[in-house]
């Protein structure tokens, strides 16, 4: 029988090691979600933890500009959550590339964003199976000078990752240690290579995913990228869509490239899109695909870029390599 929404943010929260003597904030926008808010506080008061709700009016990240966000709500709100132990993000864009999350985590809090559909959060919990492996993948990005990717369809692209201080996101899906963030559920690895480091050609396929666009690519889009930024989308119908929706934003910004990483969590599937109704979906399935190579555009707070405009984009049947060392082949995980 699939649990309730209560249930499953019980076991959320247990994940997190909510103790009983701290506090969850939860962060909202007003009449959205609400579910996600009173199952949140239900489960914090179910481990004796207190909650607080901050709600704005709205903060939501549109997908097409202009893009605006009440400066002074944001203020009220960051002196809440500052109270805080661990604060839930159920606003439906999710604060994941804003200033709001840094700082909230800058001072040693835990951060969890939560919004895909009941059954995605249970079928996709996290574990400490997958803590592992997300961890061994980040120890290969940290120790690696050069990351590349190729495909049998034609992308070949590199970028600079040497230095101890590359920034490295880890995604297992709960936030069990101070100043972590994540995003339930997750299962992927992720690095900001050197800005304006990566160069090269990204083929996308039919399959691969376009997020928050929320559906499959329909026909190949050969990409070129020179000094981290994409100079060039060439193909039929989705190169064109691709270009509109880069240009609409009026901003150099949105071109430059940001994370890339691969998937870990063999239980999300590819077909997620088709199976759901893609609408529903925030696309952590198709960014946790075991296997993927998922880069991204536009936001990366490392480079001060905080423009709204990101898309995640999962690519199936690449090769992955960190140096000389293949973490993914042809698609699929390579066995440590
Ligand atoms: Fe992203």
């Amino acid at each position: 029988m699939p649990r309730t929404l209560r249930e499953l943010f019980v076991d959320q929260l247990r994940l997190c090691g909510l103790q009983a003597s701290e506090t969850v904030g939860v962060i909202s926008e007003l009449g959205q979600k609400t579910e996600y808010v009173d199952a949140a506080v239900a489960a914090a008061r179910a481990l004796g933890a207190g909650a607080l709700v901050l709600t704005a009016s709205s903060l939501s990240s549109p997908m097409l500009p202009p893009y605006t966000a009440d400066g002074r709500e944001v203020a009220a709100l960051l002196a809440g959550a500052g109270e805080c132990d661990l604060v839930i993000d159920v606003t439906v864009g999710g604060l994941i590339h804003s200033d709001v999350r840094t700082r909230i985590t800058g001072a040693g809090k835990r951060m969890l964003f939560v919004a895909e559909p009941p059954d995605v959060l249970e079928r996709l919990m996290g574990s400490a199976d997958l803590r592992r492996v997300v961890e061994q993948g980040g120890d290969r990005l940290r120790a690696g000078s050069t990351l590349s990717v190729t495909s049998a369809a034609g992308t070949d692209l590199v970028a600079d990752i040497a230095g101890p201080d590359l920034p490295i996101t880890h995604q297992w899906g709960y936030v069990d240690e101070p100043g972590r963030w994540d995003h339930w559920p997750s299962g992927f690895v992720a690095c900001f290579p050197h800005d304006g480091t990566a160069a090269g050609t990204l083929v996308l396929q039919p399959g691969d995913a376009l997020i928050p666009w929320q559906r499959y690519v329909r026909d190949e889009v050969r990409l070129t990228v020179e000094k981290g930024f994409i100079t060039e989308v060439d193909g039929g119908a989705d190169a064109m869509l691709l270009r509109d929706y880069f240009e609409s934003w009026d901003d150099p910004e949105v071109w430059a490239l940001s994370h890339m990483g691969w998937g870990l969590l063999p239980a999300a599937r590819w077909s997620a899109f088709d199976v759901y109704d893609p609408r529903t979906l925030y696309g952590q399935e198709l960014r946790s695909t075991a296997g993927n190579f998922m880069w991204s555009t536009g936001s990366n707070r490392f480079a001060d870029r905080e423009t709204p405009a990101h898309l995640d984009i999962p690519m199936h049947g690449c090769t992955v390599s960190i140096d000389d060392v293949t973490v993914v082949r042809d698609g699929h995980l390579v066995e440590e």
